[in-house]
């Protein structure tokens, strides 16, 4: 056995305390016996090819504990996928964040496998749209969610994710903002600023997630009522009632922190099932109260699918980006670097 090769025992470690959904993330040594040969197969293949996966904390866990070599949110993906020194990324998520690690990266080969192509942020609007947007709101700075394509990006000033919408709305020095897809976090942001004291005038579009726009206050009140110390957690593409109403807020990366910092032992997560697996296997003193929501295009990456893409991509598996669009986007994840600092 290669020194590199992990054993069913091994996996088995790691992904024993991941009990969500059904059959779908439970995890036997058997299964993990089972897993182990595609497993040592991808990580060779990775080693030979000088190649790395980054992969979003929504992918399966056996992703994630198998063969992930950076893991996390946008935020902390898009930074990864700067500083790595590999010639190939395979990114483990949805297209838009693969289009951001070429756009950053336009020399390296990035290869998605994920099945299912889609987001239902990133899907609900084109640049064509944009583009109307900012001849109806002149003097606006547009700022486009991580969530949204490489073309969208390109018509906007400013790229955000999750981690850093609030600090680089409170950042740029216009008073005229234009938020892009994400109905619920454009009104988290404006209440955000509101009670900052700033008078910023925030326009949004009405894209929403899926999975998030799902979470109600019913959920929260039924916690709270049946678990009164446990935590409610949520991500700013909840609706603003939820929002409100949640001990803390943040991107996945951030309500990992926040989880892993506080002394509280429960916790509800409005989240996607990926990060409750984190949970679970990271913290397996700390419980889950309530269930969690799959996302169906973050779930359609699989072990065969990464394997197929490492040795054999086709062409709808590499990101190509026309120039002139990833220059222009470019410049919006390069005001994001810019304007995400404190004042
Ligand atoms: P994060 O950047 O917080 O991980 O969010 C990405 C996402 O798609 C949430 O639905
Ligand atoms: Fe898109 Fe929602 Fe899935 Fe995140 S969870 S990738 S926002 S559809």
């Amino acid at each position: 056995m290669l020194k590199t090769h992990i054993t069913g025992e091994q996996l088995f470690e790691k992904l024993k305390n991941i009990k969500l959904g059904g059959t779908v993330c439970q995890y036997s040594l058997k299964k993990c016996q089972e897993l182990v040969p595609i497993i040592n197969e991808i990580n060779d293949l990775k080693e030979a090819k000088n190649a790395v996966i980054l992969a979003h904390s929504y992918i399966s866990p056996e992703i994630i504990y198998g063969v992930a070599d950076f893991v996390g949110d946008s935020y902390k993906l898009s930074k990864d996928a700067l500083t790595t020194t590999a010639k190939t990324i395979v990114f483990t998520a949805v297209r838009f964040m693969g289009e951001t690690a070429k756009i950053l990266n336009p020399e390296k080969e990035v290869l998605i496998p994920a099945r299912e192509d889609g987001c239902t942020l990133a899907d609900s609007i084109n640049a064509a749209q944009v583009r109307e947007l900012r001849k109806q709101f002149p003097g606006y700075t547009f700022i486009c969610y991580v969530n949204t394509t490489a073309e969208v990006k390109a018509e906007c000033h400013v790229c955000v994710t999750s981690a850093n919408v609030y600090t680089i709305a409170e950042n740029i020095p216009n008073d005229k903002i234009y938020f892009l897809p994400d109905k619920f976090m454009g009104q988290n942001l404006q209440n955000h600023l509101k009670r900052r004291g700033l008078k910023k005038d925030i326009k949004f579009y009405h894209g929403t997630c899926y999975v998030h726009e799902d979470y109600g206050i019913e959920q929260i009140l039924k916690i709270r009522l049946e678990h009164p110390e446990a935590k409610i957690v949520s991500h700013p593409e909840c609706n603003a009632t939820v929002v409100e109403n949640s001990d803390f807020v943040g991107s996945t990366e951030q309500m990992l922190a926040y989880m892993r910092e506080t002394e509280a032992k429960e916790f509800l997560m409005l989240t996607e099932c990926g990060l409750s697996g984190r949970l679970q296997a990271e913290f397996p003193e700390k419980k889950l109260v309530g269930s969690c929501t799959m996302c169906r295009y973050m779930k359609s990456n699989t072990l065969e699918d990464i394997l197929r893409v490492l040795k054999n991509p086709l062409p709808k598996d590499r990101v190509t980006i026309a120039e002139d669009v990833r220059l222009r986007a470019l410049k919006s994840l390069e005001a994001m670097f810019h304007y995400n600092r404190s004042k």
